[in-house]
Order: C-alpha cells, then structure tokens, then sequence
C-alpha cells in the first residue's frame, strides 16, 4: 500500500506531492501547521488542534483554505486511504503561490497540505528510564506561539542536541529562563515540591498536550504554577519532563549530562504520564 497525500484538492502519491517553486512557505516560511495525533484511528484533540491553527492562520492574515469544518473530513480521508491506525497527522497551509515579492500578494490562494505517518518516536527503553536533554539558547522570533513553519531555530537546537547524545534541547531565552524545547513544551517538578511550567505567553507555543497535562494534573489534586523557571531551578530541579503531540510525556533523567533529582523518572511524571496515556485512549 502506497501512502497518499492531500495537496490543493487532490490525493496524490506522496512521492508526487508537491507545491509550487514561488509558494511562499518556500520562499518566505510564511504559512504554518498542526501535527495532530492519531491513535486506533481516531484524530485526538481535533477541536484543540483546530483552534490553534486559526490562531495561527489569524495572526498572520491567512484566510482558512478551505472551510474549518471541512478540515476533519479531509483528514479522516487521508487517515483512511493510507490504512493508518497510530501515528500523526500534518496540516501545512502557505499564504500560498506568488511572484516573489516580502508584501502580501493581492489575491492569494492559500496551499494545504495534509499527511500523516506511523510514528514510533519514544521507545520503551525511554519510557522507562528517562531521556537525556541538553539547554541551548532560545535563537527564535519573538512569537514562537504561532505555529510558523519557521523552525530553523527549532531544527538546529534538535541537532545539536541529537550531536550531544540527547533527544531534545531546552531553549533558556535572555532572561535566563527556560521557555521550552524545540518541539515540546518544559516541565519541571522544582525543588520545593512545585509542578512548574512557562506560562503560556508569546515566547512559547501553548502546547495542546502542556494544556491538557496541565488540566489533568489540576483536577488530580496536583498544583501547577505557571511560572517561568530559571536554569538554575533546572538544575536543582526533583522531576523534569517535556510534552508534546509526538512524545506525549516523557520523563527527563539527565539535564545538560546532570542527573535531575536521584535519575530516575519520578512519581508525579509517572502519574501524568498515565493520567495522559487514559486520556489518549477515551
Ligand atoms: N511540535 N513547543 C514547540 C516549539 C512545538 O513545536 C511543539 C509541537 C510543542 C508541543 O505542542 P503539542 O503538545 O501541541 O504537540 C511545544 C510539533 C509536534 C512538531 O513540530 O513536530
């Protein structure tokens, strides 16, 4: 069974789906995306998803390409020609084709793009003992909460990290505060007990996972403070994990080639972690 993608109103071969030279998320990265869990078929938190790519597609003056409402549609046909169960979902709308030229264009036609693929991205191995994560500076825009598909920051950060031995990069910003990874939102368990995380403001993207942890951990008793945390709490930090679409949550043993608390995945990772996993499924 080949794989099919979604381009501008046609499912085509994934090795023939392609947008035009002059799009201007080619040339501009002027568009932006949603990667959208897939788990026994069914697209998670669709709503959610949906409601932060028209922010996106709101703060940049990108018109919806087709109607919202017809997005889940598209998705579940692209889900079904590809005999996906488990795995993600991408979305790319571009402002679209134009002659080269930083204005908008005056009559723009908006390109989508929607794909999806299996993803084994954590292991069990990982699961269990934690991942190792390294601090790089945070060399972004300063409105990394629209989700441009401007990731060269991003993309090198994850690099470096991948050439440290390490799955992800925390980006720490000019205040000395960590705001979150290159793909996945920061949380830390601090010293004294807090479950922190960096409010969601406009240095980070509200992560619809960070938000659906951070509602989960509330109504399990657990108290969130979100708060920007320092390098320094980092480092002194009992617990630490990141959140994301692609590593759900995932434990963090080893900051910067440091054990975080005694090394070991701790106990309220390990009970989001599960709180999250039960959602995943419902
Ligand atoms: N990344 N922070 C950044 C910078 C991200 O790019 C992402 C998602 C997250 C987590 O958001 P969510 O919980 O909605 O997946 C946080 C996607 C998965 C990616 O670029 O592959």
């Amino acid at each position: 069974m080949s794989r099919v993608s979604y381009v501008n109103g046609r499912y085509v071969p994934h090795d023939q789906a392609v947008v035009h030279v002059e799009d201007r998320g080619f040339q501009f990265a002027d568009g932006v995306y949603e990667v959208l869990p897939l788990v026994a078929g069914r697209i998670c938190h669709l709503d959610q998803h949906l409601d932060r790519l028209g922010r996106s597609l709101g703060a940049l003056a990108i018109a919806w390409p087709v109607p919202r409402r017809v997005l889940p549609i598209l998705l579940a046909e692209v889900v079904r020609r590809n005999r996906l169960a488990d795995g993600l979902a991408y979305i790319q709308v571009t402002r679209g084709p134009a002659a080269r030229n930083h204005q908008f264009p005056v009559a723009a036609v908006p390109s989508l793009v929607i794909s999806v693929w299996p993803t084994k991205a954590v292991t069990a191995h990982q699961l269990e003992n934690g991942v190792a994560v390294v601090t790089r500076p945070d060399q972004r825009w300063k409105r990394p909460d629209i989700k441009s598909v401007g990731l060269l920051p991003n993309a090198l950060a994850r690099q470096s990290a991948k050439e440290a031995g390490a799955v992800e990069a925390w980006m720490v910003d000019d205040r000395g505060v960590i705001t979150e990874g290159a793909a996945t939102n920061a949380f830390i368990v601090a010293r004294d007990g807090a479950l922190l995380t960096h409010p969601a403001d406009q240095r980070i993207l509200a992560g619809i996972t960070r938000g659906n942890v951070i509602v989960l951990a509330r109504a399990d008793g657990i108290e969130v403070g979100e708060r920007p945390f320092t390098l320094e709490e980092l480092k002194n930090a009992r617990e630490a994990f990141m959140t994301g679409s692609t590593m759900t949550v995932l434990p963090v043993t080893r900051i910067d080639g440091q054990p975080v608390g005694d090394g070991k995945p701790g106990p309220i990772t390990l009970r989001l972690r599960a709180l999250y996993a039960k959602l995943r499924q419902s």
